[in-house]
């Protein structure tokens, strides 16, 4: 990844990024004049916020923040600015970029660092003839007085961790399936420092998942379930908090299959749950966090194999009860279920999953945000939601009305797996939720999960949304 590194001097021969509140301390930056009076002239129109300039072959940058707005709005807008800044370095093969900030707080220039570092990522692995094409950014200099060390770490931390959450989802099944899936959590496990614990067919049969066991029944390749666990000394919780992340390596749908063409072409971002649990784990020890966290995560492929689970089937879950499979392709909510369940044993402070569950979260609000419900108390759900605006990476809450659990009532079966044509976001929370006796959220990330095209710094395909997030959560409660 991008390196970050502070610095205490202005940075002769660098590409420059200054921001500040107005254009007035010029001298001190040791611009060549010709620059600081392109720089007075553009910037004397005060709709002008970002001004870029190449002078003899290097850039400098100027972006114009006002402290009396929404910070979380500035920082958003500093994000951005930062993947532009990002590209426009790399276009002229620039190695470093140094920024200045010339603000009261730290939370800007950590703010700018960020979508540069987010924005210089690529997933050219697979392309040899791209090579050609490798961004030439390394690092990214930080000039800024009020920069502490741990925050510059965290930020390094969340930045490696999110990469490494696009990195798995961006892959394709043919090179990740469930097996590979735990290999990379291992790994995760040795470079973070947490406990990863992974359970393989023969134990989840004895476990009887069978939740999970339907919907591998179709796929050649076996399920896995895998435990990660984040214990510090002197953790503030008593009880953990659990993630839970949907694992479906790839979802064809199974026997009720999905069309080809914008269904089942991105259907290999379907971990991307349990991509950003796992990167979230190794966010949280890395930077060590003082918050005991429990990670599982359930994985296999949904496939119309030979003994494919097939609509009709009565399926038993780990907990007992019963349900009506109509649908194959609600196959998240079968295999989050039985996780859930096993969650139980934890007796959680909260309990939060993260899962790419239904086109109708993505229908309702794009890929804008993260749709999320459920049965926690407020103060768990806006501290959540607080994360949610400082990261942008925004809740919207769903209703979670009692009305919503009659629609998976089955004359046959304890409940359905599908409910009705409207609220399918909903209702695939309420079944969840049957397997849940702890405080309870949601998070489904259909939407922002995997992006059609690049949006600033959330590049084409995987976005790593909810790495970010969780990790901000998780700082704050380590206060
Ligand atoms: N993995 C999909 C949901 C999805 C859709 C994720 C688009 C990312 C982008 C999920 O398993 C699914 O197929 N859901 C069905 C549920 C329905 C059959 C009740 C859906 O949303 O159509
Ligand atoms: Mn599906
Ligand atoms: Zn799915």
């Amino acid at each position: 990844m991008t390196s970050l590194k502070k610095t205490g001097k202005i940075v002769k021969g660098s590409n420059l990024a200054i921001i500040c509140e107005n254009w007035k301390n010029k001298a001190v930056y040791n611009l060549d004049s010709n620059v600081s009076e392109y720089i007075s002239k553009q910037l004397s129109d005060p709709e002008k916020k970002f001004v870029s300039i190449n002078h003899l072959g290097l850039l400098v940058y100027v972006i114009i923040i006002d402290s009396k707005k929404d910070i979380n709005k500035t920082n958003e807008v500093l994000r951005k600015n930062g993947s532009t800044i990002c590209d426009g370095v790399n276009s002229i093969k620039g190695k470093q970029i140094a920024i200045i900030n010339d603000t009261l707080k730290s939370a800007h220039s950590i703010a700018l660092a960020e979508g540069i570092a987010l924005g210089n990522y690529q997933f050219i692995k697979h392309k040899p003839s791209a090579a050609k094409n490798i961004n030439t950014l390394e690092s990214v200099l930080i000039n800024d007085s009020r920069l502490k060390d741990a925050q510059l770490n965290n930020l390094t931390v969340v930045i490696d961790a999110t990469i490494k959450a696009r990195d798995l989802v961006n892959e394709p099944v043919n090179n990740l399936n469930a097996e590979g899936l735990v290999e990379a959590f291992k790994n995760f496990g040795k470079q973070g420092g947490f406990k990863v614990e992974v359970y393989n067919k023969a134990k989840i049969q004895q476990l009887k998942m069978g939740g999970l066991l339907s919907v591998n029944a179709g796929s050649v390749d076996p399920p896995t379930f895998t435990i990660m666990e984040y214990k510090p000394k002197g953790a503030k919780n008593k009880k953990p908090y659990v993630l839970v992340g949907k694992g479906v390596v790839y979802d064809t749908g199974g026997l009720s299959l999905k069309p080809t063409p914008n269904s089942m072409d991105s259907m290999k971002c379907d971990m991307a749950g349990a991509a950003a649990v796992g990167a979230t784990m190794f966010a949280i020890a890395k930077a060590k966090l003082k918050v005991h966290v429990i990670g599982l995560v359930p994985a296999t492929d949904n496939r119309p194999g030979f003994n494919a689970f097939a609509p009709g089937d009565i399926i038993t879950m780990m907990d007992g009860s019963t349900v009506e499979m109509l649908n194959s392709d609600a196959e998240g909510r079968m295999i989050l279920a039985d996780a859930l369940h096993f969650a139980k044993k934890y007796n959680p402070e909260l309990t939060i999953d993260v899962a790419t569950l239904t086109g109708a979260a993505a229908a309702a609000i794009g890929q804008y945000g993260i749709v999320s419900m459920g049965t926690a108390g407020e103060r768990h759900v806006n501290r959540l939601k607080e994360s949610g605006h400082r990261v942008h990476e925004r809740l919207a809450e769903f209703p979670f009305w009692d009305e919503y659990d009659e629609l998976m009532k089955s004359d046959i079966a304890d409940q359905k797996n599908i409910g009705g044509p409207y609220g399918g976001a909903i209702t695939a929370g309420k079944f969840l939720a049957k397997f849940t006796n702890y405080p309870y959220m949601h998070l489904d990330i259909a939407g922002p999960a995997f992006i059609a095209g690049k949006d600033s710094y959330r590049p084409k395909g995987a976005s790593g949304v909810g790495v970010r997030l969780l990790f901000d959560f998780f700082s704050n409660l380590s206060k």
